[in-house]
Parts: structure tokens; C-alpha cells; sequence
């Protein structure tokens, strides 16, 4: 296994939408794990392959157990958490509303309350290329609706008012340059 540079906002690769996997094989399996070791080393809760730099709708998620449908969760990596690898997926159902204090690996340093769905039933392929549908609340529906957003070329500042946006993105620039020094 290898793992990937995560890249950094305001790399403009962050901002392509990513192109759908046409076909499930090892290239693409290989992908997923180097994604599932670089989310890891990250201590990430999930990771999209826009953000590694790879043009590919699929993303990976190490998220507690709860608010997610049991029957998906073979993959238990420990009691509590679940790892999930998704290949093309799609929100085909939402409701609700939950605000909640988000960060990125793309954007280190800064967090921010973002307002989504509180419940999403998402469509997908597994690292085996079989469809299936789970339904999420709580933090994994966060979680996958970030990484979603990823493959779509849109960030969670995005989801911020202007001004709100605007402050961020000032202080992660400062934060950014302190680093550079
Ligand atoms: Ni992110």
C-alpha cells in the first residue's frame, strides 16, 4: 500500500467534479486502499479521491457505527466504527436538518458549523463493483454529504454565508503563511 499528498486548498483540483468509475477493477480497488491508509495516517473521518488528486467518484468513511443501517456494516473494523469504501455514490434521499462543526484535510486548521441533511439514503457500487443502498444520520450522513461534495468539486466553506466564508478563508491564508515561513 501507498498513500497519496492530500491536497491543499486553494489547489484548483479541489474544485474539478469528478468523472464516474466505469468499471470496478484493481487499478480501482488499489485506489480505495491506498485512500482507506492515507485517511488513516490523516486521522481523517473520510476522504474523497479529488482531494488525493485522482479524477474518480470514490470515496472512503471511518465513522461510528451509529446512524448507519447494520446490514452494510461487514467491514467492522472495530465495534463502534465503520469503514465504508463508496464507488459512485449518489444521495437519493434526504430530509432534515442538523448543523454540525465540520473540518477538511484540505483545509487544516479551521472548522466552521455547516447546515445539511440529517439523514441521506446514498446508492453506491462496493470495492467489488456491487450496487447497494444504505441510508446514514448523524455524523456519517455529515460525513458522506462532505465527501459527496468533494467529488463534485465544492468544499465545506462553500456551504458558509459570504462573510462567514470570506473570515475563514482569511485566517487559513494566515495560518498558511505562518506555516510557509
Ligand atoms: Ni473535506
Amino acid at each position: 500500500m501507498s498513500e497519496f499528498e492530500i491536497l491543499k486548498y486553494p489547489d484548483p483540483f479541489l474544485r474539478k467534479k469528478a468523472s464516474r468509475v466505469e468499471r470496478v477493477d484493481s487499478s480501482v480497488r488499489r485506489l480505495v486502499e491506498d485512500m482507506v491508509e492515507t485517511m488513516r495516517r490523516a486521522k481523517g473521518v473520510g476522504l474523497a479521491a479529488t482531494q488525493v488528486g485522482v479524477d474518480k467518484r470514490v470515496v472512503v468513511l471511518d465513522v461510528p457505527l451509529i446512524g448507519v443501517n447494520e446490514d452494510i456494516c461487514e467491514e467492522l473494523e472495530e465495534r463502534e466504527r465503520v469503514l465504508l469504501k463508496l464507488i459512485n455514490p449518489e444521495i437519493v434521499a434526504s430530509g432534515g436538518e442538523i448543523e454540525y462543526e465540520e473540518g477538511c484535510l484540505s483545509l487544516p486548521g479551521i472548522t466552521a458549523d455547516v447546515v445539511r441533511a440529517a439523514e441521506v439514503t446514498i446508492r453506491a457500487l462496493d470495492a467489488d463493483g456491487r450496487g447497494f443502498e444504505m441510508k446514514a444520520g448523524g455524523l456519517p450522513a455529515i460525513a458522506l454529504q462532505h465527501e459527496i461534495d468533494h467529488l463534485d468539486g465544492v468544499l465545506f466553506i462553500d456551504r458558509l454565508s459570504r462573510l462567514k466564508r470570506e473570515l475563514l478563508v482569511r485566517k487559513y491564508r494566515k495560518a498558511m503563511a505562518a506555516e510557509a515561513v
